[in-house]
């Protein structure tokens, strides 16, 4: 009995004091304290972009050591993977968003956040020109910020190839804002194909969904697209939803070229039991308003008359990044990115670094690599700074003996580790609860595929996020998909 008393005292003990220190976690992120100013004796790191890369560093960062400032045209930051949900609303866009604030105000010393966007970078004079490019204009609306330090993470933008009619007529899936247009145009489509009287051939082009690119995101969106239309669509638009195809263009010989052959054979069979049409060896060559040209495995060409047109063939570096390419011009020749060291810092430079999609290195990329990176770069400014103040006390120092020793220590200091990846596996959605995973395996690889997988996928996804309201969020749209379904109110 007096052991029976016993753990039931533990018990209650630990209740109340989880519940108390999860209080304490949610009072502490509503009421972060007082900052500390900039300090005009430290260096200043100026870090473009709120992603992934610029996100992580941002976490990790030690500001007693430095002066920060953030620079972005978007003041959250945006988890990317579960965007192709928001595209039919199995979650909601606000779920997956984190206002960049809610990490720079946990600093022990104030980080400098302004939405804008950077314009120009001269290396020269150290400084970078940012623009404010929103709708609302006050007195100014572009200033120049000088660094010591310059952390470029602004990702990419969509690849097009410079195919003729595609910025002006396809859909892309990178942000919070395309999402919503896809959503829009989807409702859309589907709407004025109910429109009475609808000739039957406009009906079947308004109802044919293109997605361009095989790569994780086509197929990701594919997946969303088809469980709307089983899901919902043909609950609410019976009379449409048997007509709604979906098409999927791959330019190579399969989907998904970064996954293992047999999950790759796994989702080409999922899709075709879905009724997702797949054309591998086909390349779009032309997009026009209503139809696309593109040329199939035999060289012919056809034309695809379509509704919806979802553009993700990959990424390409931002006309930013080019611009201050073209100023390295011996040292950044590869257009996909910023070319880095192993310590991240760009080619041809001291103080610039670049992380992420805005860099070309050997990795992917991912989100995995860009906040890898992002961390491993708070690392290497607490070292510099180190090393700094080490330089600083032995220039004032005399004694030759003390200062020998501590030439020693910064010469330890001054050997910084490069850049480690390290890869956690690759996961997709392919759709019916289905969901795809490559999982490293001491020196190999592990690949399974299915329901299974689909709730280890979420579990994942569900831990990864960026905050608990974001996870609490998450969790709750989820369960209202299951139960209420999805809106299918246009926007
Ligand atoms: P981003 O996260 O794109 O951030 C760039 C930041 O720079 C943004 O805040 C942007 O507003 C800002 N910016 C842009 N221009 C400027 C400028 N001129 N000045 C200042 N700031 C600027 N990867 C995975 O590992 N797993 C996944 O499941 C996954 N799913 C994905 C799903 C989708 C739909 C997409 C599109 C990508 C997905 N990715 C995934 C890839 C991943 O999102 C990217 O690799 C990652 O976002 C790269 O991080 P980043 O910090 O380099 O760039
Ligand atoms: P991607 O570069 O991975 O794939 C693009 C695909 O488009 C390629 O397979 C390419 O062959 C094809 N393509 C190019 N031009 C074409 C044309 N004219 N016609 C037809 N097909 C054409 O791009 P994606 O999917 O946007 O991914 C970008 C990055 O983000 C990748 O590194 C990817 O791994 C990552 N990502 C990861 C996800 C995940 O892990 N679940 C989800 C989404 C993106």
């Amino acid at each position: 009995k007096s052991r029976w008393t016993t753990m039931k005292r533990i018990l209650q003990f630990g209740v109340v004091g989880g519940i108390g220190y999860s209080g304490y976690v949610l009072w502490d992120a509503r009421h972060p304290p007082l900052q500390a100013p900039f300090d005009p004796e430290k260096k200043t790191i100026v870090i473009l972009g709120s992603g992934w890369g610029s996100t992580s560093l941002l976490k990790s960062i030690d500001t007693d050591l430095y002066n920060v400032v953030v620079v972005s045209p978007r003041n959250y930051f945006l988890f990317t993977p579960l965007l192709p949900s928001c595209t039919v609303g199995t979650v909601d866009i606000r779920s997956i968003v984190e206002p960049t604030r809610f990490v720079t105000r946990h600093k022990s010393r104030e980080v400098k956040v302004y939405e804008a966007e950077c314009t120009e970078i001269d290396p020269v004079s150290k400084t970078v020109t940012i623009a404010d490019n929103s709708e609302i204009k006050g007195s100014v609306d572009t200033s120049k910020i000088p660094y010591d330090y310059l952390v470029i993470g602004v990702g990419a933008t969509n690849q097009t190839f410079g195919i003729k009619g595609v910025q002006e007529h396809a859909l892309f899936l990178k942000e919070v804002w395309d999402a919503q247009k896809i959503r829009t145009r989807l409702m859309d489509c589907i709407e004025t194909a109910g429109f009475p009287e609808q000739a039957p051939e406009e009906i079947d082009r308004l109802l044919h969904m293109i997605v361009v690119g095989g790569g994780p995101t086509g197929v990701e969106y594919a997946a969303e697209l088809h469980d709307f239309l089983v899901e919902d669509l043909t609950t609410w638009y019976p009379e449409l939803a048997g007509k709604l195809k979906i098409t999927l263009i791959e330019a190579l010989p399969n989907v998904l070229p970064a996954f293992s052959k047999q999950l790759i054979d796994y989702t080409e069979a999922s899709f075709k039991e879905q009724n997702i049409t797949i054309h591998t060896k086909t390349m779009v060559k032309e997009v026009h308003d209503k139809d696309i040209v593109i040329q199939q495995a035999d060289g012919t060409l056809a034309k695809m008359p379509y509704g919806l047109l979802v553009w993700a063939t990959g990424n390409t570096s931002r006309p930013m990044v080019r611009n201050l390419m073209s100023k390295f011009p011996a040292t950044q020749k590869v257009g996909r990115g910023l070319v880095v060291d192993d310590w991240m810092r760009m080619e041809g430079s001291d103080d610039i670094y670049a992380i992420g999609d805005a860099s070309a290195s050997k990795y992917a990329p991912t989100a995995q690599v860009a906040s890898q990176q992002g961390k491993y770069l708070a690392r290497l400014f607490s070292q510099l700074a180190f090393r700094d103040h080490l330089e600083q006390e032995i220039a004032a120092m005399t004694d030759e003996e003390e200062k020998q020793s501590k030439l020693r220590k910064l010469a330890k200091a001054k050997n910084i580790k490069p850049f480690h990846y390290s890869h956690q596996g690759s996961l997709a959605y392919i759709g019916s609860d289905k969901a795809i995973a490559d999982l490293p395996w001491g020196s190999g690889n592990v690949a399974s595929g299915g329901v299974a997988t689909y709730v280890f996928w979420r579990s994942v996804y569900l831990s990864n996020l960026f905050s608990l309201r974001n996870r609490s969020l998450v969790a709750t749209d989820w369960i209202k998909k299951n139960v209420l379904g999805r809106d299918i109110s246009r926007e």
